[in-house]
């Protein structure tokens, strides 16, 4: 039965060539002072740079620079970012990069008039926010996480060995996001894959939950058909428009709260995935790719019949003279192999976790109880270790 809800998504997106424009539709809303929040550098090399400065220059801006947000970003940047909003007396914190820089500055924008340590109050005790926030817009040059319309903000903090995010309220989403498909041609071809294995990921991560005849999970079948489509394209010519554009959609889709309603969800890949994380500093959507199959083989039995949908759906597995358990099974071989085409690291060996790493990362592991397996910390040790 799909579940009762509210829906309400804030985010003002503009897509496609020359999106960047909407710049000038936004910033007028928006006082004099912008921080500009971005990462290593990748935006001085493409241009992105200078076009975001001359738009904030025409629009009579005073711009404060807030650079150097490293993938998966860290509690001390955090700090740093808050002093640097401070000073600036940001009116807008407009981010350009992937979703580290978009996810950071969601948290330096709650943290900035928070009286108790952000860290602390939000990613520890997830607690709501109750100060002023300082809104953000977003100019997106990597594709995966949906952060560009959603409240997700993931901070690492490596001295506890804990990688968490805090799923903000639609007060918190960017209240726009510009989302140019041409943006992401830059990418090296590693992120470009991982970013697809996260949009795969989040898709997953919210169909393998319920047994429910919902809206939800077909529009999920259709969002993966497409990116499963799209991604064997763009890995070939990483500047097919066409692909490109079509994977960005999906993205946004695949994680802007929609997918998710009137369902329940499980979530514990990407707990596995950010306990590596914590461990390794691993690129986001490696880590997911890396674990799934020794997931998705432990937990099928459990909800076989979903597995089964999926691999017929999604897969095109034809279920003549098959059992289940070889149709669900065929499905997952199915998948497999897409992720080894496509490129993806399919061990944590190769994302640096040893064999001796594998207590400590189970140990940051959070367990969640939407999937069809609650596991125990055994299940997650056997998990990571069969993923060595
Ligand atoms: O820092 P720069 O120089 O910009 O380089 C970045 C970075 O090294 C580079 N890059 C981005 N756009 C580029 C580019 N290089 C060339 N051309 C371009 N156009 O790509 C590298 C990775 O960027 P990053 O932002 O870290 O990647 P991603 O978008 O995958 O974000 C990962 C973070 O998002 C969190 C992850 O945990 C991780 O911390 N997530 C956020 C979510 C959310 N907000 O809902 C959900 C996700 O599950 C995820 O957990
Ligand atoms: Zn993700």
């Amino acid at each position: 039965m799909l579940g009762n809800f509210t829906y309400c998504n804030p985010t003002k997106l503009y897509f496609g060539k020359s999106a960047i424009d909407g710049l000038n539709e936004e910033l007028p809303k928006y006082g004099k002072n912008v921080l500009l929040v971005y990462g290593g550098g990748s935006i001085k090399k493409n241009g992105i740079y200078d076009k975001v400065i001359g738009l904030l220059e025409a629009n009579g801006k005073t711009v404060y620079e807030d650079a150097g947000v490293m993938p998966n970003p860290t509690v001390e940047k955090l700090y740093e970012g808050i002093e640097r909003a401070k000073k600036a007396k940001a009116d807008l914190i407009l981010a350009v990069g992937g979703g580290s820089v978009c996810d950071y500055a969601k948290a330096v924008s709650v943290s900035v008039n928070c009286k108790e340590d952000p860290w602390d109050k939000y990613y520890l005790r997830m607690e709501d926010v109750d100060c002023e926030i300082i809104p953000v817009g977003c100019v997106l040059t990597m594709v995966g996480t949906g952060s560009e319309m959603n409240g997700g903000s993931v901070i690492t903090n490596y001295a506890q060995k804990l990688k968490i995010g805090h799923v903000f309220g639609e007060n918190v989403f960017p209240k726009f996001s510009v989302l140019d498909p041409e943006y992401t041609f830059t990418l090296p071809k590693y992120q470009m894959i991982a970013g697809f294995y996260d949009i795969m990921s989040h898709i997953l991560e919210q169909y393998f939950s319920g047994e429910d005849d919902n809206t939800s999970d077909y529009i999920m079948e259709g969002l993966l058909r497409s990116l499963i489509h799209s991604s064997l394209i763009a890995v070939e010519n990483p500047e097919d428009y066409e692909a490109r554009s079509n994977i960005m959609w999906t993205a946004t889709w695949a994680l802007n709260t929609l997918v998710a309603k009137g369902k329940t969800t499980d979530w514990e890949v990407h707990m596995l995935g950010q306990a590596v994380g914590a461990h390794t500093n691993a690129t986001h959507g490696m880590t997911l790719a890396a674990v799934s199959m020794a997931y998705y083989r432990h937990i099928m039995s459990y909800g076989l019949k979903k597995f089964v949908r999926y691999a017929e759906n999604v897969w095109n597995v034809s279920p003549d003279g098959k059992s289940d358990e070889q149709i669900a099974e065929e499905g997952l071989k199915a998948m497999e192999s897409w992720m080894k085409k496509i490129g993806l690291v399919m061990n944590l060996t190769e994302l640096g976790v040893k064999k001796d790493m594998v207590e400590s990362i189970a140990d940051s592991t959070l367990i969640m109880d939407g999937g069809y397996k609650i596991l125990t910390k055994e299940e997650v040790i056997k998990i990571l270790t069969e993923s060595l």
